[in-house]
Formats: structure tokens, C-alpha cells, sequence
């Protein structure tokens, strides 16, 4: 039986996690039919706080689908088998003898399309005894960071993205043994968007390219677009900008793909990891 939660926004309790971004939020079940009300407040801080970190949730693949409906239609991944009963849904794992793990660099997810997720929502099943940690890096703080002039010349820019590198035939996917890739003949094409994105729902600026699957930025030689990338992806994940979400079985974390990049760290060999991720359709950036 499902019951309505009747929030009062102000009910809800954001508590920051880091200087910079990231929050948890107590005083909801997600298992439940949130009211409009409700759903209201966690969207306000998801752009507010970028991370949301909801712990103790007990939640079937059908209830995280339909929260995460709440936020708009969801997406299936290009090149990643999902789940066999909820394609749109991504069963992410790590087996004791995988070298290396899905997500397990700075990146946004999906860049390569021509309107990538909005945000994605993840759910702990399983965990290693420790370990297995996800970072954030905030986008838009590290914009901040730059100079005028660096501002200003990054602002009209535009950046190449594919999904090639990583799932092309021959490509170093990041998927692990129990994970399986689809349709990578069309994994090479490119995109482009600008190199630094105004966020649609709260206004601000943040550098938009990430070292999974930007390439190239449009217009510029070869050395200049690889000297000015490596700046700004070095720049982009430095620690002041980062915050860390140590996941418990029952952690749900969803992130605004459109103002952070975020890392999955491997530090759990010999051990399994199970998480359930979601992700709800974006916009074109601009
Ligand atoms: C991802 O990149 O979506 C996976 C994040 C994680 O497993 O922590």
C-alpha cells in the first residue's frame, strides 16, 4: 500500500556535507507517494546543494523509478545493457576480481548526447566492508575560481564530446565483468556543447567538459585545445571543490549532472559492490 507524505518544505532537514556543495536530507521516506509540495523542496535543494545524500531508504526497483519520475522522464543508457525487467535502470556492479569499475574516473555522465541527463539517482544495494566512496566536484565553484580574463575567454567556447574512447569496439570501457556494452558502432560520433554552461534552473555558470569524453575544443589547434583542457580538468576536480558521499546499504545520492562531475572510486578489490542507477532526461546545454 503506498501512503501520500504530506511535507511541509521547511520539515525537510538539509545539512551540508562540505564548504562547497552537497547535503543530507532527513525527514523523508522515498518509498512513499511524495505530495507536489514535497517534491518541490527536494528540487529546490538539489539545484541549490547540486548532491543529495537521502539515508535509510528501503526501496525496490519500481519505488526508485517512480521517485525518480518525479523529476522528469527517465533515460536508458546508449551503451550499457540495463536492467532485463526496468531497462532504465542500470544494475551498476563491481565483482571481487574486476581491475576496474564503471564510473571510476571524473566524469559527467553522458556528455556524449546531444542533451544529456539532467541528474542521475543511486541507490546502495551492496558494499564492500569499507571502501567504495563516491566524489563530487563542483562545477560551478570551480568556474567561479578562474580569473575574469579566463572567464571571459572561456565563455564563447565550444567543446567536442564522444562516447568513442570509452565504448567504441576496442574502447577502455569502464564496465565491469557483470556489465555488458550494446551498439558500440555508434559510440564514435561526436558532439558539442559550450565549454561552460549556464544551468537552467538557477542561472549560474560552471565549466561543462569532463576527461571521460570531451575531446576537443572547436577552433583552436591541437596544442592549444589539449594545453587548455588539461587546465581546466585539473582545475575543475581540485580537492576545494569536492565533497564525499560514504554510502551505507539503504543510501540514496542523486546529483545535477548539469553542475557536477563525480568519480567512483575503486579501493575495494577482492570485494562486490552493487549499486541501482537512474538517470532523468536533460536539455540541450547552452
Ligand atoms: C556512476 O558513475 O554513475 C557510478 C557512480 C558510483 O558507482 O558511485
Amino acid at each position: 500500500m503506498t501512503t501520500t507524505t504530506h511535507l511541509n518544505p521547511a520539515g525537510i532537514e538539509v545539512r551540508p556535507i562540505s564548504g562547497v556543495h552537497g547535503a543530507e536530507v532527513d525527514g523523508i521516506d522515498l518509498s512513499t507517494d511524495l505530495d507536489d509540495e514535497a517534491v518541490a523542496a527536494i528540487r529546490s535543494a538539489f539545484v541549490e546543494h547540486h548532491v543529495l545524500v537521502f539515508r535509510d531508504q528501503d526501496l525496490s526497483p519500481e519505488q526508485q523509478l517512480a521517485f525518480g519520475r518525479r523529476f522528469g522522464e527517465l533515460d536508458t543508457h546508449p551503451f550499457v545493457e540495463g536492467n532485463a525487467d526496468h531497462p532504465e535502470l542500470l544494475d551498476v556492479v563491481t565483482v571481487p576480481e574486476d581491475r576496474i569499475n564503471f564510473g571510476g574516473g571524473w566524469h559527467t555522465d553522458v556528455t556524449f548526447l546531444d542533451e544529456p541527463d539532467l541528474g542521475s539517482i543511486l541507490y546502495a544495494v551492496e558494499l564492500p566492508p569499507t571502501g567504495g566512496d563516491t566524489l563530487f566536484a563542483d562545477q560551478q565553484a570551480a568556474y567561479d575560481a578562474l580569473s575574469p580574463t579566463m572567464r571571459g575567454m572561456l565563455d564563447g567556447l565550444v567543446a567536442v564530446h564522444t562516447a568513442g574512447p570509452q565504448y567504441a569496439e576496442g574502447g577502455q570501457s569502464t564496465k565491469s565483468a557483470e556489465m555488458s556494452t550494446k551498439n558500440s558502432d555508434l559510440a564514435a560520433r561526436t558532439v558539442e556543447h559550450p565549454v561552460v554552461r549556464t544551468h537552467p534552473e538557477s542561472g549560474r555558470k560552471g565549466l561543462y567538459v569532463n576527461r571521460a569524453f570531451t575531446t576537443r575544443i572547436r577552433g583552436l589547434a591541437r596544442a592549444e585545445s589539449d594545453a587548455i583542457l588539461e587546465f581546466l580538468l585539473t582545475h575543475a576536480t581540485h580537492e576545494r571543490f569536492t565533497c564525499r558521499v560514504r554510502w551505507e546499504p539503504g543510501t540514496l545520492t542523486m546529483w545535477d549532472n548539469r553542475s557536477v562531475q563525480h568519480y567512483a572510486l575503486h579501493d575495494y578489490a577482492g570485494h562486490r559492490r552493487h549499486m541501482r542507477r537512474i538517470t532523468v532526461q536533460g536539455d540541450r546545454p547552452r
